[in-house]
């Protein structure tokens, strides 16, 4: 594969969940995300995970308000992004909108949260269309969306495909509340219905088949689709 041939650019949503700070996983990754951004611009968008759910609690617990606890999510996001930053060598200033993460002209451009109301997967789906990426792919830590939640579940089924309409009328477009945890969030799933890029739910901890995902091929995951496309 070379660069133009097939994808200009890929989105990864990084679920703050594989910031595990596994070395051995993170050298990996490195060498994966390395050797992409030979082929084409990367953009990572990175969740806050555990920290941001603590400190999320804690400052829920005393009181904050809800627009406030999302703003503390957001600096959780920034840190991680700064840390994967460094580990990738990436851009050493982390954009604080999506306008400045497509103005920002390194091989791979990482980032964290924008603003309060959505989470940072809304972040990658706008990111993915203003950058008029080819894919967007949603790493978290379990295979991708399954008809109940799998870590609570053990017969609980992976979905090979869904339409984004159906998670629409399963979830709404709404944004919750600050650190809950959903597979896609409401503000997300709306862009995502509007644009046109491939969508693909995958575990980020399994980088070859990530890879498979990201080039088109068979991969384990869930891939989202939009009626009528
Ligand atoms: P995340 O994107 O990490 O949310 O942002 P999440 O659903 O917990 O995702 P994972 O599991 O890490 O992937 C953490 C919190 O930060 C705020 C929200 O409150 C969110 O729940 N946030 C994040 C925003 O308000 N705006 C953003 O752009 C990003």
């Amino acid at each position: 594969m070379h660069k133009g041939d097939w994808i200009k650019s890929v989105v990864i949503a990084f679920g703050g969940s594989l910031l595990n700070f596994d070395r051995e996983y993170f050298e990996k990754f490195r060498k994966f995300i390395i050797k992409l951004s030979r082929e084409c611009k990367i953009y990572l968008v990175v969740g806050g995970g555990k920290t941001a759910r603590n400190y999320i609690k804690f400052g829920r617990e005393m009181g904050v308000s809800e627009e406030k606890l999302d703003r503390i999510g957001i600096d959780a996001t920034r840190l991680n992004a700064r840390l994967i930053s460094c580990i990738l060598d990436a851009n050493n200033i982390i954009p604080e909108s999506v306008e400045d993460a497509v103005d920002t002209h390194s091989p791979v451009v990482v980032m964290g949260g924008t603003l309060p109301g959505h989470s940072t997967d809304a972040v990658a789906a706008e990111l993915a269309y203003k950058s008029g990426a080819d894919i967007l792919v949603i790493a978290t830590d379990v295979k991708g969306i399954y008809d109940k939640d799998p870590k609570k579940h053990s017969d609980a089924v992976l979905y090979n495909e869904l339409y984004v309409e159906d998670l629409i009328d399963r979830y709404g477009t709404e944004w919750r509340k600050a650190g809950e945890n959903v597979v896609i969030d409401g503000p997300a799933l709306d862009i995502i219905r509007k644009a046109t890029y491939r969508v693909v739910v995958v575990d980020g901890r399994d980088i070859e088949n990530m890879e498979m995902a990201i080039r088109g091929k068979d991969f384990v995951g869930t891939k989202i689709k939009r009626r009528g496309a």
